[in-house]
């Protein structure tokens, strides 16, 4: 067993043996689509519904979507991995090749997800960081049968895989 030192390249490694599912985040600013991709998804409460993700502090996307009184989440797919990247990316179009549909209240879906969920913040702990980011659900689609990415040690997997 090794016991590497504490650095953030360390501590990047030994997350990433913790399995995580794989968010788009996203809505339309003056009708463009913005969002990224999260990995720190959780689920928080049932009454009230919240779920929550955590959003890196340097982010030049947050301060875009904070502003916005609901936001999308889908739970990508896994057959997403491509789309993961797309949506991470520092530059270029984050939807391309990506179908989405957009609510009237602003909040943007990827077709071809599992869950969607439309939410709006309701409060922001700073932690390190990161920001934790607490949403308040408002409605849900649910399509079953789209088996989830899985996101370990830096590789897409799929639960079958
Ligand atoms: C698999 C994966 C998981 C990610 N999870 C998060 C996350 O939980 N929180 C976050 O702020 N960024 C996360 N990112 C990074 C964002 O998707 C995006 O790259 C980042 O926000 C940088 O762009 P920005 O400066 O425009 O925000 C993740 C990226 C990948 C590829």
């Amino acid at each position: 067993m090794s016991h590497p030192e504490l650095s953030t390249s360390s501590l990047r490694e030994a997350f990433g043996h913790f399995p995580q599912g794989v968010i788009a985040i996203a809505a339309e600013v003056d009708g463009a689509r913005v969002g990224l991709a999260a990995s720190t998804f959780v689920p928080v409460s049932l009454e009230p519904p919240l779920v929550s993700f955590c959003v890196q502090n340097t982010s030049a996307t947050w301060p875009k979507l904070r502003e916005l009184p609901f936001l999308g989440i889908s739970v990508l797919g896994e057959s997403h991995d491509e789309a993961v990247r797309t949506l991470a990316a520092k530059t270029g179009d984050r939807f391309a090749g990506l179908r989405t549909m957009s609510t009237d209240s602003g909040a943007v879906f990827i077709e071809g997800t599992s869950v969607w969920l439309e939410s709006s913040i309701e409060q922001l702990i700073p932690a390190g960081d990161h920001t934790i980011v607490i949403l308040r659900v408002s409605n849900i689609t649910v399509h079953p049968d789209v088996p989830p990415i899985v996101f370990h040690r830096s590789t897409f997997r799929r639960l079958d895989a």
